[in-house]
């Protein structure tokens, strides 16, 4: 009862907001050829990642399905990153036949937890032919070489020929209260320098193939003890220089948020993103570009956040958030962005079994998932040149990308954040009509694809909702019910429409809630 009142008067706060988008145009001042400053759209930017702990429930020809639906859109092959939390707290037992046993912590469904795995654990590697891996080596304040190089070992022996990386620890910025020890940059510094050099002698690896930092927070690099891409970085921590990855993680909201308003207030808000960005990113990122250009900076644990009910985290208005950071990211010279999960977590992209039933049920797919074919199809089989066309917003965004070879404007990707919600938001859904430069060799027509759901930003999805919440992208949809994440077109909605060309301008409309990808 309170909550539906809660939701009535923010409603007409959405209700005022959406009766003035609704009346507008707005201008993109995309330029008609490549800019100085668009950067090559990486071809493997969109990344996958499970919390080492889970990885069997993961492997399954559902979960199998919709990643060859990402990856058949692109010509380079994509990378899993396995690890987090649980990675750092993993033993093995050559003699356990189960998959793993969980034997302190936050058990059995937690990534704060002890696992013990047996052999068969590694057995799920094999199923994802199709992708390359980032694993983790063991880290911790208190070190276990043989566990670390024994894990990475058995690792190796099933994707040593698709090794995107091997990241040494995770979160070492959260040790000191993790593990209730004293951790500064030099304890960190001290660690990894010590635990590559066991991998790189007992495995064999060599050149670029490390992933360092793996960070929780963006920070600035003020205070020296802090664990920081730059303190490590000046600390000699790539000394040897066989890093690949310099990785951060971006939960996007920390604490619980429940409501619309929330929603567009702190997700599917681009200035907030832009804002948690300058915390820490762009100085990072000329850091690395200056100083370690072979270094890719890379967002390797994603989401809307960890504390948050479904409604926010399972919805179309988190997809929406979803694509406007990895294109704001890409934008910003990020070389890929991983989309993180776990069964319990309510952020992940889809649930691969039942295993955190009822709380987070599954075999679904979740609206999440929708951001990956979106992002993935603005990169294409023949990645452009990416660049953020600044509309000066919180809620309308815009990407242009522009073709490598003759640098003329190929896509935009248009985002309207407008939160809008059916059964919450009073008035109708409103609309912004984009006024769209065309390239000068387009004088006829472009094609408009929607990533788009009738019910607006609180769309939960065919699996978890039913036939009222359907997500789309360009007429398809992914569900575990119907074809077990094959991905089919839904009867009635377009795929792609077509928009004329008139004196060089192509008008698109864009609903509240909704993004579209313009190709000319
Ligand atoms: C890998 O992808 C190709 C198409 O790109 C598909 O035919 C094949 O079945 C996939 N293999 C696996 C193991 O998923
Ligand atoms: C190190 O890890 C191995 C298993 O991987 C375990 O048997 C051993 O007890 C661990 N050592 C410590 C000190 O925790
Ligand atoms: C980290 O702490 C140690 C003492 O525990 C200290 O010697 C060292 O200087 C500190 N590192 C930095 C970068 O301040
Ligand atoms: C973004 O900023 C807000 C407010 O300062 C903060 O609560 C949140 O944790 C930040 N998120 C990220 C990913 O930095
Ligand atoms: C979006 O975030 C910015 C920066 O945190 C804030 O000033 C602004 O009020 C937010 N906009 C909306 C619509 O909530
Ligand atoms: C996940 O979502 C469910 C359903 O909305 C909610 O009951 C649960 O508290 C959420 N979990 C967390 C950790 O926030
Ligand atoms: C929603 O999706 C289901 C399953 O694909 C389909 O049967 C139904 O027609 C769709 N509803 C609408 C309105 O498109």
């Amino acid at each position: 009862m309170k909550t539906t009142l809660l939701f009535h008067k923010l409603a007409l706060v959405f209700a005022a907001q959406h009766a003035a988008a609704a009346a507008s145009t707005v201008t993109v001042p995309a330029a008609k050829t490549k800019p100085t400053n668009a950067v090559a759209a990486p071809g493997d930017f969109v990344g996958f990642g499970f919390e080492m702990a889970f990885l069997n429930d993961y492997a399954n020809d559902f979960s199998v399905n919709l990643m060859n639906a990402v990856g058949g859109r692109v010509s380079e092959r994509l990378t899993v990153r396995l690890g987090g939390t649980s990675n750092d707290l993993l033993t093995y037992d050559p003699a356990q036949t189960a998959v793993k046993v969980c034997v302190s912590g936050d058990c059995p469904i937690g990534s704060a937890a002890s696992y013990i795995l047996g052999p068969s654990f590694f057995d799920g590697f094999d199923v994802f032919a199709n992708f390359s891996f980032s694993v983790q080596a063991p880290l911790s304040p208190t070190l276990n070489v043989s566990n670390a190089v024994t894990y990475v070992g058995l690792c190796l022996d099933h994707v040593a020929d698709r090794l995107t990386a091997v990241a040494i620890g995770n979160e070492p910025d959260l040790y000191a209260g993790q593990f209730k020890v004293t951790y500064n940059v030099s304890d960190y510094v001290a660690g990894v320098t010590s635990l590559r050099s066991s991998l790189v002698e007992q495995l064999g690896l060599s050149g670029q193939i490390f992933e360092l930092m793996d960070i929780a927070y963006l920070a600035d690099s003020t205070t020296p003890t802090k664990i920081t891409i730059q303190n490590a970085f000046n600390l000699g921590i790539d000394a040897p220089h066989t890093a690949t990855v310099a990785a951060v993680h971006w939960y996007q909201v920390w604490y619980k948020i429940t409501s619309l308003a929330d929603m567009q207030a702190y997700a599917m808000n681009h200035s907030a993103t832009v804002a948690n960005f300058t915390a820490g990113s762009p100085q990072d990122i000329a850091f690395l570009a200056a100083n370690y250009p072979d270094v890719k900076y890379v967002f390797s644990e994603t989401g809307t956040g960890l504390v948050s009910p479904l409604t926010v985290q399972g919805s179309l208005g988190a997809a929406l958030w979803y694509a406007d950071f990895q294109l704001y990211a890409m934008a910003q010279g990020a070389k890929r962005v991983d989309g993180t999960m776990r069964p319990a977590a309510n952020h992940s992209l889809w649930v691969p079994d039942d295993s955190a039933a009822p709380a987070n049920p599954g075999p679904q797919v979740r609206a999440p998932f929708y951001t990956l074919p979106f992002v993935a199809d603005f990169i294409g089989h023949t990645p452009g040149d990416v660049v953020e066309v600044d509309l000066g917003s919180d809620v309308l965004t815009a990407y242009a990308s522009y073709n490598a070879g003759s640098g003329t404007l190929g896509k935009l990707a248009l985002i309207n954040l407008q939160a809008w919600a059916e059964g919450v938001s009073m008035g109708a859904r409103g609309s912004v009509t984009f006024a769209v430069p065309a390239p000068s060799g387009c004088t006829v027509s472009a094609t408009v694809r929607r990533l788009t759901a009738a019910a607006g930003c609180q769309a939960l999805g065919y699996d978890y909702a039913g036939p009222t919440q359907n997500i789309t992208w360009a007429g398809e949809q992914w569900s575990y019910a119907i074809d077990n994440g094959k991905g089919h077109m839904v009867a009635g909605v377009n795929a792609a429409e077509t928009v004329p060309v008139v004196d060089g301008v192509v008008h698109v409309t864009v609903l509240d809630s909704e993004a579209v990808i313009v190709s000319f």
